[in-house]
């Protein structure tokens, strides 16, 4: 069997939680392979409205496993608060969830020390989510780093202190008051300790064998990747397709559909390039009907018009196969849509995403006839307005690939699913 993923195109926020909780009873894993508690990841269903930031996005359905890989950066403090609040829920997570030994930890001065960081860079700011993810996978990368098994081994304590030592040492350098709270993080620890620790790689390799099918879970988006996001406003992982051959330990023979998931607009929350941006009335509509604020730090995000232009670029890096485009029903008062087909630069028009964007990259937009009309209660393709159909079959055309499933609206069942 294969490993299929469902990973953002854009710059975080597509919708992942939404559609990989829709698409779950197709698996029997879900597995997230990256980042950490900078994801929010929001879930509507029944009665339940909830924020995910580490465990996947499949937690939800009975009898589905669900897999924290290699590849993450855990806070036992935000995690403890996180699975408290699915169980309350009514779920055994503690059954349905498994966790990585090598997934590496987040402690508290990691927090302190982005910070910092963030602190000193002025208007320069990257814009984190301040919840320690830079720090953590530079330990991580730097040899530093804790790993969650470790917390049962009886040195735990000495090795974690030796970390904090070298952080305290780091922090002399900012002009920066701090205090050290320690308390949510070991109790974190405590809670964790009830939890299976699994070596991934052998879990999700031998589920592929035995015939199990896999989906893993993307966190942030392509543009935010480390290599290939709009660096240096990016994230510190992989968000990318290769990512999940690296954060969960399978081989890229195993990876089967790729779902690259898009809001029918942009948006971006923290600082960094954003061509299509819309500083105006327009980007505040979108921003006010798309609840455009972050589900994890609050703070508003950036809106602007869907880039073909970066969306074609995203689809290449992951190879995606099915395209998955939600929010439509965010325009559905709009006279006009815009998609930026190009890009005017200093050097001439480029269809392709360049490796340093700056305030000069001018898009060329096409023009779409609005809809008018309500999509939310759709849920056949062939009952859209033609307008969203003629929206949906360009991008089809531009990207060659096609738009399988259509959300439109928050809820599990707002969704439409093309045969
Ligand atoms: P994620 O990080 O990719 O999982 O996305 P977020 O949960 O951070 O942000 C997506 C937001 O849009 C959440 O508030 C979702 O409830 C909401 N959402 C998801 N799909 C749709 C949709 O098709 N229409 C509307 N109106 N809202 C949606
Ligand atoms: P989900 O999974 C949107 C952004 C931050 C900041 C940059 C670096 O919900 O799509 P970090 O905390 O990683 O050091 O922040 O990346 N960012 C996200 N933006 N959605 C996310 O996750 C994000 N995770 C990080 O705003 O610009
Ligand atoms: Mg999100």
């Amino acid at each position: 069997m294969k490993t299929d993923v469902l990973l953002g195109l854009q710059w975080g926020d597509e919708g992942k939680g939404k559609v990989v909780d829709v698409i779950t009873p197709k698996y029997d894993i879900v597995a997230r392979f990256q980042g950490g508690p900078n994801a929010g990841h929001s879930l509507q269903f029944d009665n339940v409205e909830i924020v995910l930031h580490t465990v996947p996005s499949g937690i939800f359905h009975k009898e589905i496993i669900n897999v924290i890989g290699n590849g993450l950066v855990i806070d036992p403090a935000i995690m403890r608060t996180e699975l408290e609040e699915i169980a309350s829920r009514g779920v055994n997570v503690i059954n349905q969830l498994l966790i990585s030994k090598k997934a590496h930890l987040i402690v508290p001065t990691h927090r302190i020390v982005d910070a910092a960081m963030e602190a000193s860079k002025g208007k320069a700011k990257i814009g984190s989510t301040l919840k320690g993810i830079g720090p953590a996978y530079t330990d991580k990368t730097g040899r530093n780093g804790l790993r969650v098994g470790e917390i049962l081994a009886p040195d735990f304590k000495i090795k974690y202190e030796t970390l904090k030592k070298k952080h305290v040492e780091l922090l002399k350098q900012f002009d920066f008051e701090y205090t050290i709270d320690e308390t949510d993080f070991f109790k974190g620890v405590e809670t964790l300790k009830q939890y299976t620790f699994i070596d991934s790689e052998y879990v999700i390799n031998n589920a592929l064998k035995n015939g199990k099918k896999v989906l893993a879970e993307g966190a942030q988006g392509t543009l935010l990747d480390i290599d290939f996001g709009t660096y240096p406003y990016v994230t510190s992982s992989s968000t990318v397709c290769a990512g999940v051959c690296i954060g969960l330990g399978v081989s890229p023979h195993s990876v089967g559909e790729v779902y690259g998931i898009f809001k029918a607009y942009c948006t971006r929350v923290g600082s960094g390039p954003f061509p299509t941006e819309l500083e105006n009335e327009t980007g505040e509509k979108l921003r006010k009907i798309g609840h455009e604020f972050g589900a994890t730090t609050g703070r508003p995000r950036r809106t602007g018009w869907l880039d073909l232009v970066a969306l074609k670029y995203s689809i290449m890096i992951n190879g995606v196969t099915q395209l998955i485009m939600t929010k439509a029903d965010v325009m559905d008062t709009f006279d006009t849509v815009k998609v930026a087909i190009a890009y005017k630069t200093e050097t001439g028009v480029t269809d392709e995403f360049p490796s340093e964007l700056n305030s000069t990259t001018e898009p060329v937009y096409k023009d779409f006839k609005g809809w008018n009309t309500s999509v939310s209660g759709i849920r056949e393709y062939g009952k859209l307005p033609k307008e969203l159909k003629d929206y949906i079959e360009f991008i089809e055309h531009e990207t060659g690939v096609p738009v399988k499933i259509i959300s439109v609206g928050p809820n599990r069942n707002e969704t439409i699913i093309r045969q």
